[in-house]
């Protein structure tokens, strides 16, 4: 009935962050791909694809009973009983362990919050649940304990033809979405975003607490600050702003992080695909935001509001694509849009206490061909005076990193007279260093790198993992024959080691942990270990978690029927000793989903996952065969009821009975 067009072709929102095109990076900086070609065609490509070979010839139920034996003998840190991959209409999570329901769309955050009524949603309404796409979740414990705190949930973005009944449409074959109404955009910007609720475990089953003195939702109609060495630049006035200090809602919030502060961090990341319309002719921002893929016009927000229209509002799209930060305990807070962390796709904003006390952001910036960052605060924590740390984000030095081919890595400083930071470049101030951090990345000579996710520091082994998602565009001439991903399409893992093992350090090494994909297919050259069984190798990693023990999970975007037979998931993934590289499904989304979160709480005995557009997908499974709308959904998850639709979900994973995961 649709010909051969997928999910992806009909629907705008379905796409957008699959960051489809080339990139927008155009410099002729060198790629990762280059530089781990170049690594192994050094050292250790003949043992590479020797490796290779072997695990393509011996992959079959012999290797796999083997695989069990290894385990057995205690190679892993895992403890569980793998699940099968796959896909279908719901989620699975491995034998002895409970996968509830914490959260989904239009859930009350407050006590006298309207019951979800999809047919009838209004703006309001939505204003008072939470929200759509939850992507980063968080937790702040409330007395340091890991059984009551405040979950902290981003609302990424919003799927209006999985949203609104009767939005589309089919005639004469062909799937169409009908012009959104301002009423359902004004609901769509009330679904993004995040949320604040208090949670509490109770007989060993988490629960809301509807009327929880913090509970919060955030939007992209709540009045945020903007502050920093950027704020208040011309750049960032605008017809509505004449201070350039205050900006109306957040866009499309990723992943994250909590501070040791107890602050609520969201990260901007496709903040290009809200905007439409044309610059006025010969505009100072034509090149910026060419560098930044704005507009790329996916949603229809400028038809009723005008700062999302680059002719009335050229500058409004600088003064997203930041990092905010929200005062959990305050909920009348003004939200912080804190520039020091520079302008780019944010994707999250994981942290920790370096030695010298200082704080560091590790941060990417996911599309195509762009960079890692980290940010270093210039005061240290101060634990005793929760006050002295609110506005630490203010001042730092931003970096960007550069991946040498020998393993050793370079952070280099963002500021503004040093290097080719200068006029001459066009850089008058620190603002405009960080308005235009891609260029100034540009300039510096950073690496280019396969779509960096998620950055998350372990503080049990001292090292940092870095998620490289995929990169379909990088073509064969950017490659040598030393490395067989020229297309990568499943993605890969680093692993940083910092100098001295102080993530303040502005130097250190780094190797691949991990080339993700099916390795009994030798031309995809993946590198898990000959102990992963088939159903646990993944594709596209995308969030993490280092559990309290210091254990790596990895979750995924991307996985389908037809990309690898599987739908995203939660992996486990060695990182030490022999069993380094092995990896393990422990917990499955239902068709059309990505999983986001996890996060493990701090005692290990829950795993909070989001369930992350479900329903989205489907054309290429046998199940439904065709996309996937209002109408005509590959799964009405988690509630399967015929009159509710499918509803991303935040899911609370523990043990049956009690006690910690996965030991
Ligand atoms: Fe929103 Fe890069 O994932
Ligand atoms: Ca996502
Ligand atoms: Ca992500
Ligand atoms: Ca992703």
């Amino acid at each position: 009935m649709t010909g051969n067009l997928t999910q992806k072709d009909i629907f705008p929102t379905s796409q957008l962050e699959e960051a489809d095109g080339e990139g927008q990076n155009c410099t002729d900086n060198p790629t990762m791909g280059e530089i781990i070609s170049r690594r192994f065609s050094r050292r250790g490509f003949l043992q590479g694809s020797l490796a290779v070979s072997a695990i393509a010839a011996t992959v079959g139920p012999v290797a796999l009973m083997s695989a069990e034996k290894a385990r057995a003998a205690g190679g892993s840190a895992f403890i569980f009983k793998e699940i099968e991959a796959g896909v279908d209409a719901d989620h699975h999570v491995a034998e002895g362990y409970d996968a509830n329901v914490l959260l989904r769309w239009g859930d009350a955050v407050f006590a006298d919050s309207p019951a979800f009524d999809p047919k009838n949603q209004t703006a309001e309404a939505q204003r008072r649940q939470f929200g759509y796409n939850n992507d980063y979740v968080g937790y702040i414990p409330l007395g340091g304990s890991s059984e009551h705190g405040l979950l902290v949930v981003n609302h990424e973005y919003t799927n209006p033809h999985l949203m609104f009944p009767g939005l589309v449409t089919v005639a004469d074959g062909k799937i169409k979405q009908a012009p959104l109404s301002k009423e359902q955009v004004d609901i769509e910007m009330a679904a993004h975003g995040g949320t604040i609720v208090e949670i509490r475990k109770i007989d060993g089953k988490w629960q809301v607490v509807p009327d929880g003195k913090y509970n919060r939702r955030i939007t992209t109609m709540t009045e945020m600050q903007l502050t920093g060495p950027a704020a208040g630049d011309e750049r960032l006035k605008t017809v509505a702003d004449a201070s350039g200090k205050k900006v109306i809602g957040t866009l499309n919030n990723c992943a994250g992080g909590v501070t040791p502060w107890g602050t609520y961090i969201m990260a901007e990341e496709n903040f290009h695909g809200y905007f439409s319309g044309k610059l006025p002719e010969g505009h100072k921002e034509a090149a910026n935001y060419k560098r930044y893929g704005v507009p790329e016009g996916g949603y229809e927000w400028a038809n009723f509001h005008d700062r999302f229209d680059l002719g009335k509002e050229p500058n409004e799209p600088n003064r997203f694509g930041w990092i905010v930060e929200v005062d959990a305990f305050d909920p009348q807070s003004v939200p912080k849009k804190r520039t020091a962390l520079g302008r780019f796709k944010h994707e999250g904003a994981a942290n920790i206490i370096s030695k010298d006390g200082r704080v560091v952001f590790y941060l990417g910036d996911d599309e195509r061909f762009d960079y890692v960052y980290k940010f270093v605060t210039a005061a240290a924590y101060n634990e005793a005076d929760r006050a002295a740390n609110l506005d630490l984000l203010d001042n730092g030095t931003l970096y960007v990193a550069k991946f040498a081919d020998d393993g050793a890595l370079q952070w280099l400083p963002l500021t503004f007279g040093q290097g080719p930071l200068t006029t001459e470049n066009g850089f008058t101030s620190q603002a405009d260093v960080l308005i235009e951090t891609r260029r100034a990345g540009d300039l510096l000579g950073a690496t280019k790198m396969d779509r960096p996710e998620d950055i998350e520091p372990n503080a049990v082994n001292g090292k940092v993992y870095v998620m490289l998602t995929n990169n379909t565009k990088r073509k064969a001439e950017q490659v040598n024959t030393a490395n067989p991903r020229a297309d990568n399409a499943f993605g890969h893992i680093i692993e940083i080691s910092e100098d001295g093992g102080e993530f303040s350090a502005t130097s250190g090494k780094w190797e691949v942990l991990l080339k993700c994909g099916d390795p009994s297919v030798a031309a995809v050259g993946a590198s898990f270990s000959t102990d992963t069984t088939k159903n646990g190798w993944f594709g596209m990693p995308d969030n993490c978690s280092i559990d309290a023990a210091g254990r790596l999970w990895v979750a995924t975007d991307g996985n389908s029927n037809k990309a690898t037979g599987r739908t995203d998931g939660l992996w486990a993934v060695d990182t030490e000793g022999a069993a380094r590289a092995t990896s393990k499904l422990f917990y499955r989304v239902p068709v059309g989903a990505e999983l986001c979160g996890p996060l493990f709480l701090p005692d290990d005995q829950t795993a909070l996952v989001a369930v992350q557009h479900p329903g989205d997908g489907g054309d290429d499974w046998s199940g439904h065969g065709r996309p996937s709308y209002y109408e005509d959904l590959s799964t009405r998850w988690p509630d399967f009821k015929p009159d509710m639709p499918v509803r991303p979900a935040v899911v609370a994973i523990t043990k049956a009975g009690g006690g910690k995961i996965a030991v």
